[in-house]
């Protein structure tokens, strides 16, 4: 069979991207432990109050992890909570969010944090907040008629 040099130099390219690829997701998944958010820890959204840690949102020193605070919210139509927070500068945080009832968003403004909170899951991104300044925590999934008015602030302080 005669393939076209062309042809072969092509599928070539497609064989060698996508062994690439693959290489780049497995590494990343089973050598550096990366995993797509939402994926682990499951919570009834009808008892997020009364569950650990959604019964104490906001900034919590922690011990003997490897990140220094923990930072709880829990967002339902049209909030979150905390409204707002401080966060000593340089802190390590885990952010750990949830939904009691749609789908929200969580994203900080200006930080590469961008988490989709779904009921019934419990979504974490842990962080390093290096720049003082206030953060604007908004909503990037449509959840209503308020969702544009759905934020919170992180300030970072010295
Ligand atoms: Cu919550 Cu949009």
């Amino acid at each position: 069979m005669h393939i076209h040099k062309f042809e072969k130099i092509w599928l070539t390219f497609g064989i060698a991207t996508l062994v690439m690829f693959l290489s780049v997701v497995g590494v990343s998944a089973f050598y550096m432990g990366n995993q797509p958010p939402s994926c682990n820890l499951t919570i009834d959204p009808e008892k997020v109050d009364t569950q650990e840690p959604f019964d104490k949102p906001g900034l919590t020193k922690v011990e003997g992890k490897e990140w220094d605070y923990q930072l709880v919210y829990v967002a339902s139509a049209f909030s979150y909570n905390p409204m707002k927070v401080q966060v000593p500068l340089g802190a390590k945080v885990k952010v750990i969010a949830t939904t009691k009832d749609v789908i929200h968003g969580f994203q900080v403004a200006g930080t590469n944090i961008n988490m989709m909170l779904e009921p019934g899951y419990v979504s974490e991104f842990t962080t390093t907040f290096d720049k003082p300044g206030e953060y604007l925590v908004v909503c990037n999934e449509y959840c209503g008629t308020a969702h544009h008015l759905m934020q919170s602030t992180i300030e970072v302080t010295e």
